[in-house]
């Protein structure tokens, strides 16, 4: 596990389960938002840069703006170069760009997608996209039902025989089970199951995938994985960033339904499933909707003594003081909105009974950062471990963001002729083992959803099993705020969530 690169044989490089992407139209819908030109454009062209996209493709912008294409690719080159994570060279971003088109129409114009169906059938015999269609709804949810029901009365959402047509749609899925099931339903309405893409970003995360491999592709970890050997698991995503300009969805959104029910819970049932039966989508994810299934559900007055609910207030990040939440722009002054979740929840199932897990989320933290570290038990307390001050635990940590990477704390003789034992640690980082930066978690999923892979995409139940569980925490919490607790901005959080851990003889990890 040190960081100097193993040679790999060239041969094994091969093991790869990876099916080619397939020439297609990816239409965006959204396509002069933040997400398209942050996220999207900068991944696609990256992908080209690595001429990881399919042989051909087409892009077509949809948004309500007057541009023409001209000044839309000229738009987008300014952000791709902004937001990329490998320079824009002017040559391939001519190129690159020359496939991308805009298209201007409402959300509702049943005009448009008239025109939307004359682009794309273009684009089929000049670029030889083979009738293949992505659509990616990289809006607000409450355009959803428009946009689906235009692409089916259009007769746009169904695929000509030999091509497919595929949806992405981006959280949030929903604000509840029940605004879960509708969207969901009005989604499959249009597109079946199978050629629905629900992205959640972190599971495009390269650290994320390598849970999996880290599992069920060595041989050391998963005999010692279950409640025997292990004491307790934290999984940790901070910021220290607050709203940024995003108050209007996050004071209704809170931490809870921003990061648990998607992210921390994804990350979860992928530290905890059991070995799936193959690597298909449907064997992966039907092992997480079990793990989501055997969460002990937290409801009434078990919330208010397992979860930690709090809010920042004013305080430093980096020296510099910020403002308290209720004082950011668009916040309510009386808002209870939580910006801060820690949470211990039991895994009722064989492999993990007894085991407790600490989940944690949080804005204005001093750090920001994503990981999971699973604490083994301790030694016997004999041979080294006799003395009153107990040895440290074995722990293994796998950071999701950022410096991705794996690292083993474990105790070793300092050297010298006295027996002192520290803590050291063995520490893998993709960086530097594999000498190249991880690809963005979005290029990963787009390049995905061409090729017809939709393992790291949520599925129908998993989202709504993982609504199930947070609807009994958010329910109990409209039966009170007097538990809201609160924290200094750049803090590590309330006395309150110190106490909860503390319960269980855990101290909550500086990231
Ligand atoms: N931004 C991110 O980094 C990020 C990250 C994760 C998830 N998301 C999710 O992605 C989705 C999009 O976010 P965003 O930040 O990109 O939103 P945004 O910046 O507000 O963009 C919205 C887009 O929708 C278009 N639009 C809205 N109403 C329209 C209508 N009636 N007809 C035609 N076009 C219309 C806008 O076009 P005009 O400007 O031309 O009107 C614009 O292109 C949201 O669900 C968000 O939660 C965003």
């Amino acid at each position: 596990m040190n960081s100097s690169p193993i040679t790999v044989n060239p041969l094994r490089e091969g093991i790869a389960n990876r099916l080619a992407p397939e020439p297609c139209t990816l239409v965006i819908f959204g396509a002069t938002g933040d997400l398209t030109h942050r996220k999207l454009i900068p991944a696609l062209y990256n992908l080209a840069a690595e001429g990881a996209l399919p042989p051909a493709i087409t892009i077509i912008g949809f948004a309500r703006r007057e541009k023409t294409t001209e000044e839309f690719r000229a738009e987008l080159e300014a952000s791709t170069r902004r937001f990329s994570r490998t320079p824009v060279s002017d040559d391939l971003w001519k190129s690159f760009a020359s496939s991308i088109v805009y298209h201007r129409s409402a959300f509702d114009d049943a005009e448009g997608y008239k025109q939307l169906a004359f682009a794309m059938e273009e684009a089929d015999q000049k670029r030889g996209t083979g009738g293949n269609r992505l659509y990616y709804l990289a809006v607000a949810p409450d355009q959803f039902p428009i946009i689906l029901s235009q692409l089916r009365e259009s007769g746009l959402s169904g695929a000509t025989s030999g091509s497919w047509s595929r949806v992405i749609v981006e959280k949030p899925f929903g604000t509840d089970l029940a605004s879960a099931k509708e969207l969901n339903s009005l989604v499959n309405e249009v597109f079946p199951e199978s050629d629905t893409y629900r992205i959640d970003h972190y599971l495009g995360k390269e650290t994320a995938q390598n849970i999996m491999v880290l599992r069920f592709a060595n041989s050391i970890f998963e005999s010692l994985w279950n409640s025997n050997h292990i004491s307790h698991v934290q999984i940790t995503a901070v910021e220290p960033l607050g709203v940024e300009g995003r108050a209007g969805y996050y004071d209704k959104s809170g931490a809870m339904r921003d990061m648990v029910q998607n992210h921390l819970l994804q990350l979860l049932t992928l530290t905890t499933m059991e070995p799936p039966t193959s690597l298909s989508a449907d064997a992966i994810r039907d092992e997480k909707v079990k793990v989501l299934r055997s969460l002990r559900p937290l409801k009434g007055e078990d919330v208010f003594r397992h979860v930690v609910r709090a809010q920042y207030k004013e305080g430093l990040i980096n020296g510099q003081p910020v403002p308290g939440y209720r004082d950011a722009e668009g916040v309510p002054k009386d808002s209870t909105t939580e910006t801060y979740v820690a949470l211990q929840v039991n895994i009722d199932n064989w492999r993990w009974a007894g085991v407790p897990f600490f989940i944690r989320t949080a804005k204005r933290m001093p750090k920001g950062g994503s990981e999971i570290a699973i604490t083994f038990k301790s030694v016997p307390r004999v041979l080294f471990n006799k003395n009153e001050e107990p040895l440290d635990e074995n722990v293994l940590v796998i950071r999701i963001q950022p410096d991705e990477g794996v690292s083993l704390r474990m105790s070793a003789k300092r050297p010298g002729s006295s027996l002192r034992i520290e803590p050291v640690k063995m520490d893998f980082h993709y960086g530097t083992s594999f000498g190249k930066a991880t690809p963005e978690a979005y290029e990963r999923l787009l390049l995905d959803a061409m090729s017809g892979d939709a393992t790291l995409f949520a599925r129908r139940d998993e989202v709504e099993e993982a609504w199930a569980f947070v609807d009994g925490i958010e329910d109990a919490w409209k039966t009170r705020s007097d538990d809201l607790a609160f924290h200094a901005a750049g803090s590590w959080g309330p006395a309150e969530a110190t106490e909860l851990a503390a319960r269980h003889g855990v101290t909550w990890r500086r990231m």
